[in-house]
């Protein structure tokens, strides 16, 4: 299986992550900045990583390159989704990104894969939520940092 990692990332804790996971899995990580629309492509699992910034958004090069994901041809390809934020400060819109991105991968008529509980986090909303479920991996690695490792773990074993 070919893995690629694409994230966006201010401060780098994603960044961080990302490598982590590549790193695991014998894959490719890109920043978003850097990424072509066959990054999104060529792979046979997609995992997409972004922070949530200004109470609900996704991470400003995602959403300057967002285009790339939206001209990628990725219709039934198995796309997972991890984010980074902070249930502390921000516990009405922990994770958000990662229900950004789940509506637009599940527009491109992706198969989304990684769906994790809710459970052993403490906020208030998240727009990453479906029927009680995150829609790919939270992370916060302001509060929860000694969490991340057995976190990513679990999940990537979920996946592989
Ligand atoms: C201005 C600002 C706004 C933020 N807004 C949110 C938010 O709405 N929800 C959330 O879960 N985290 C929020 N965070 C926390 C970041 O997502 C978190 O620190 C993340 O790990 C940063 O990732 P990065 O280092 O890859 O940029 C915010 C952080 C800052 C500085």
């Amino acid at each position: 299986m070919s893995v690629t990692i694409i994230f966006g990332s201010d401060g780098g804790a994603t960044r961080g992550v990302a490598s982590r996971i590549s790193k695991k899995c014998q894959g490719r990580s890109v920043d978003i900045k850097d990424a072509t629309t066959s990054d999104f492509e060529n792979c046979t699992l997609l995992i997409l990583g972004s922070p949530t910034y200004g109470d609900g958004t996704l991470q400003s090069d995602w959403e300057e390159h967002i285009e790339k994901l939206r001209t990628a041809d990725i219709k039934g390809k198995r796309v997972a989704i991890f984010g980074t934020g902070d249930q502390q400060t921000y516990p009405l819109s922990f994770v958000d990104a990662i229900g950004i991105l789940y509506e637009e991968v599940s527009a491109l008529g992706a198969e989304v894969v990684g769906f994790t509980e809710t459970a052993g986090y403490d906020y208030s909303g998240s727009a990453a939520e479906r029927d009680g479920k995150f829609v790919g991996l939270a992370l916060d690695l302001d509060t929860q940092s000694s969490m991340t490792e057995k976190r990513v773990t679990a999940w990537l074993s979920q996946l592989l």
